[in-house]
């Protein structure tokens, strides 16, 4: 804690509460909008998908954050332009913000459209470029993560905690195929060739903050992708964080916001799961 950070401002219950009501609000939408939604758009690419329920939930999240603190930053995925560059600048214009949300409305809208029932509701708080607050819902299991930093992480008022495989031998990993088809996909693709021999399995669910959010409760031992957005892992990272997991870049650099080649993982495997990526030339 610096001291210019007073714990009962910035740990304050009121802003997990905050997090927490719009994650539930805008998830609770999301499921009763999933599979009558109208509008379908593309992005960045064919891979790239919207529907007009991200850009409500963002909106309806916006507004109540907005009600509440109105001082406070906010970057959504949905107020960006879409592709990576604009991902990154978008991150870097505004991460030492005092207090910054950053909001995935869906995180696995791929999911979403198809029915695929997992994707996510992705909120974080941070105060100057560090993450205090990170909520995850997932509104076809009911299942809330909050995490608050220096005060654990929880699903349903239980404590996580990260899994206990010590080795990728024993790793259940996850990764996943970004949109990206330019320059992410080809890297992740190398990523995937090497990892999975050396683990029991990979799993690619489709929502890198829902796969954040099984490796701090111990379902997944680790997880990697290439060229994500802040939004993809900024609660995540949290919650995976408070669990007493292993955060870092592909290159086994210390996380921050502006990080989009991430490796999150239990701990134990951090050290393998990086040097059989760099071995690869898969760190992107
Ligand atoms: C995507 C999901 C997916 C990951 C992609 C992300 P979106 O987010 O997190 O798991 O592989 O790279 O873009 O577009 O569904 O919010
Ligand atoms: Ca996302
Ligand atoms: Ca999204």
């Amino acid at each position: 804690m610096d001291d210019q950070r007073p714990e009962n401002i910035v740990g304050g219950k009121s802003f997990t509460a905050v997090a927490i009501n719009c994650a539930a609000k805008a998830g609770e939408w999301i499921k009763i909008k999933s599979g009558t939604f109208t509008e379908l758009d593309l992005k960045y690419s064919k891979h790239d998908l919207v529907t007009e329920v991200d850009k409500g939930a963002e909106r309806m999240i916006r507004n109540l954050i907005a009600t509440h603190f109105p001082q406070h930053s906010f970057l959504g995925e949905e107020g960006v332009e879409p592709g990576p560059e604009a991902s990154a600048k978008a991150i870097e214009r505004v991460s030492d913000a005092e207090y910054l949300w950053i909001v995935d409305p869906v995180d696995g809208t791929t999911n979403y459209v198809h029915g695929f029932p997992f994707f996510s509701v992705s909120i974080a708080l941070a105060h100057r470029g560090q993450v205090m607050v990170g909520v995850i819902y997932d509104p076809m299991r009911d299942e809330l993560f909050v995490a608050e930093r220096g005060k654990g992480a929880y699903v349903h008022g239980r404590k996580m905690q990260v899994s206990p495989e010590p080795a990728l031998a024993q790793s259940l990993v996850a990764t996943g195929f970004p949109s990206d088809h330019r320059m992410a996909l080809p890297v992740n693709l190398k990523g995937i060739q090497a990892i999975a021999p050396q683990v029991r399995n990979l799993r690619s669910a489709g929502s890198a903050a829902l796969h954040l959010a099984y490796v701090a409760a111990g379902r997944l031992s680790g997880l990697w992708e290439i060229g994500l957005s802040s939004w993809d892992i900024a609660a995540g990272s949290l919650l995976v964080e408070e669990s007493g997991g292993r955060l870092s870049d592909t290159q086994g650099q210390p996380y921050h916001l502006g990080v989009r080649n991430i490796v999150a993982t239990n701990g134990r495997i951090h050290e393998e799961l990086v040097g059989a990526l760099k071995q690869a030339d898969a760190t992107g």
